[in-house]
């Protein structure tokens, strides 16, 4: 192969022992394309990016017809047979894509971003359920919305990505010794993450929908490498609706942090966001806060407002937070539900979904919540259909 290299005069700039010497050698800026054993021991998405950011494209080469595949998925750009003709030809092909060097680009494997384009009919959605600090009811949002919209007739996945370790493998009584999610991520970084693969290490909630658990601990979230949960999330939407539970950290995009990377790939991977924030002064000064945050790190993503545990002893109106709500974003609609803490204690304490457990106030709306996320039903929501409301509410929470 090296003679063929050298006879096409592609200079072969090191021949590297190992995945850490290749990804050294890549910050020589020196190397345009890595190519690379389909077996090479380490060669995980994580490394595909590291040279990517080096402008480094990286070609596998192996005899097994099917590697290309798995390399594909680790965001290896073409895989070709060991034979010198074939490799100097690929080599020339992989040099000149420039637009594998941006892992936000046309390609989009690596990330699982781009879910809109050229999507199969059969793909879900993602929906990211995030909401700022102080336990606006994230997670209960979630595990309802995965609910509702199991109860609807739709497959639906659930992911508990909680940097903070996850929680909702206890909400629901489901015992799980592994961390799917680590199972997953796990997966996901070796380029061996499937539909089937996924499916093994969901656990079924009740018949109804499926559940990536979490975190065991938060410490543990650096095993969540970056853009896995992208990869994560993508494969997971092929067939399903995807609920995923987020943490609240959207700090500095920028130099992002473990805890807030996990976020910031969830919401990257959403098709929509939906935010949550509480009724009470505290909470929806928060929510406007975070609005305006997650306008900063996730731009023109569509969104729309939960605003829970809401109830007449506040003494303001839908009208009046749907009024203020609209100061700080453009929601795709803004919807309440009510404080239940009956309802929520009963199923905290038996630890099921609400639906398994009759009706209740809080069941009914979210399940309204998630007739309004059916693509093929109207957008917005009633309150959120309304004209806008007085702005007086935003001016007492400014004050
Ligand atoms: N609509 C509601 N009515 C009554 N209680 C609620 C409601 N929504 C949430 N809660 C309660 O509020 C608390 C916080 O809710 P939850 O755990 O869903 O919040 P979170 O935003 O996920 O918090 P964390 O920061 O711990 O992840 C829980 O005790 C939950 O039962
Ligand atoms: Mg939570």
């Amino acid at each position: 192969m090296l003679q063929a290299l050298g006879e096409a005069r592609i200079v072969v700039t090191k021949r590297c022992v190992d995945v850490p010497d290749l990804m050294a050698s890549a910050a020589s800026g020196a190397a345009a394309v890595a190519v690379v054993s389909g077996d090479l021991p380490r060669l995980d998405a994580e490394a595909v990016m590291h040279l990517l950011r080096y402008d480094v494209r990286t070609l596998g080469v192996s005899a097994d017809p099917s590697a290309g595949e798995r390399l594909a998925r680790l965001g290896v750009v073409e895989t070709t047979a060991p034979d010198p003709a074939a490799v100097v030809a690929a080599v020339l092909r992989v040099a000149a894509r420039d637009v594998v060097a941006d892992p936000d680009g046309d390609d989009g494997r690596a990330t699982g971003r781009h879910l809109d384009e050229g999507r199969p009919s059969a793909r879900g959605r993602v929906l990211a359920v995030w909401g700022p600090a102080g336990s606006p009811g994230r997670t209960t949002v979630a595990v309802g919305l995965a609910d509702a919209l199991a109860a609807a007739g739709r497959p639906v996945l659930l992911v508990d990505a909680d940097p903070y370790g996850g929680t909702i493998a206890q909400q629901l009584g489901v015992l799980d010794e592994i961390s799917g999610l680590l199972a997953v991520a796990r997966m996901a970084n070796l380029g061996t993450l499937d539909g089937e693969a996924l499916a093994r290490a969901c656990r079924r909630v009740g018949d109804r929908f499926d559940l990536v658990t979490g975190l065991p601990r938060a410490d543990r979230r650096v095993e969540v490498r970056p853009d896995v949960l992208g990869t994560v999330l993508a494969t997971a939407a092929d067939g399903s609706d995807v609920v995923v539970d987020c943490g609240f950290c959207l700090e500095d995009p920028d130099v992002p942090l473990a805890r807030d990377r996990m976020t910031l790939d969830a919401l990257a991977a959403a098709d929509e966001v939906v935010v949550v924030g509480t009724a009470e002064p505290a909470g929806l000064a928060r929510l406007a806060r975070g609005l305006v945050e997650l306008r900063d790190v996730a731009g023109g993503v569509p969104l729309r407002v939960v605003v829970n545990r809401m109830r007449p002893t506040l003494g303001w109106s839908e009208r009046d937070i749907v009024g203020m709500i609209e100061g700080y974003a453009r929601p795709l609609g803004v919807h309440f539900l009510p404080e239940d803490r009956a309802a929520v204690d009963r199923a905290l304490v038996a630890g099921r979904a609400l639906s398994e457990l009759g009706e209740s106030h809080l069941r009914a709306a979210l399940t309204e919540l998630a007739t309004a996320l059916d693509p093929s039903a109207p957008v917005l929501s009633r309150a959120a259909a309304r004209p806008a409301g007085r702005r007086g509410l935003r001016r007492r929470l400014a004050g």
